[in-house]
């Protein structure tokens, strides 16, 4: 069983529509910025992706590319004069940063109404507290509990594991996958015979950044598996030198799994529109 692309579509027709309105009405348009430093090519990639679905729907971007040595003074100046720009309603800054860079004191520049990655600091601290609502939840996990809500898979009272802990990806969707009372175990590089542990999953979430480290017999029988692995591997036949693939073994898993999300054309796809989502209802609270 696959999510239909349509249903995409529908989400992305759905923010254009809505932009539309918002630009009649008041004559303004959501404002997404997005900060890349360095010239890594995964992170370009995502980049070019993300500005083309902006101007599909409506949404004006603002990029700056900022060189590999710069410093995180340069970075925060950058953010800070976002930060104040009526015309931006959501930041990004493009992760992994260079190493010498300190990521949190980066992230936590952006301002708690422009996150819309979700990342700061106090929106994850929320996202984890009973009885909190964060402003942003981070896009691929979000992602992943409507795909399971979307595709009929109860969360209530089972079994997850959440392969990876990063702190964009597999730790806010543990956090998720609490909030809606699944009982999650997490697997990460330090975990003794993981394969263990998802086998008696019902559901098997991904975040590793490894191609084909998930087995077929990782799996339960029937088990529901969500693939947020985007890796860069290099194909010579692919026009760009290189093609996309998933942290699972697809031709394996899909002959144990009861549903499973493809890569490319999964997670992705649909991340991106919950991105554009979070900057939409960004400008509408600016607005109100
Ligand atoms: N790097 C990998 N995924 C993401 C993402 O969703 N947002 C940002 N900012 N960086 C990423």
């Amino acid at each position: 069983r696959f999510i239909p692309s349509s249903r995409i579509h529908d989400v992305k027709s759905g923010i254009a529509w809505e932009i539309c309105r918002m630009k009649n009405a008041i004559g303004k348009l959501p404002g997404l910025a997005v900060l890349l430093v360095g010239k890594r090519r995964d992170s370009q990639t995502f980049i070019r992706i993300k500005i083309k679905a902006c101007n599909e729907v409506g949404i004006a971007s603002f990029i700056a590319e900022l060189p590999e040595d710069c410093t995180e003074d340069e970075i925060i100046n950058v953010i800070s004069s976002y930060n104040e720009n009526p015309s931006v309603h959501g930041i990004i800054v493009q992760l992994p940063l260079p190493q010498h860079l300190d990521q949190e004191k980066i992230v936590n520049a952006v301002s708690l109404e422009k996150d819309v990655d979700g990342f700061h600091p106090t929106n994850i601290g929320n996202l984890a507290m009973r009885g909190r609502e964060p402003l942003f939840i981070p896009c691929a996990p979000m992602v992943c509990i409507e795909l399971l809500l979307r595709s009929g898979v109860e969360i209530i009272g089972k079994k997850a594991a959440v392969i990876g802990r990063s702190q964009i990806a597999g730790l806010p969707t543990s956090l998720l996958l609490q909030r809606h009372n699944a009982t999650v175990s997490t697997v990460h590089a330090f975990t003794k015979n993981p394969e263990q542990i998802t086998s008696q999953a019902d559901i098997v979430v991904t975040d590793v950044g490894v191609p084909n480290m998930v087995r077929g017999h990782w799996l339960k029988q029937g088990a529901v598996v969500v693939d947020m692995g985007t890796n860069l591997v290099k194909d010579p036949s692919c026009r760009q030198g290189y093609r996309v693939t998933g942290d699972v073994c697809f031709e394996e898993a899909i002959g144990v799994a009861s549903a499973i999300t493809p890569v490319p054309g999964g997670v992705g796809p649909v991340t991106i529109s919950m991105l554009l989502s979070n900057t939409l209802d960004s400008a509408k609270r600016a607005y109100r």
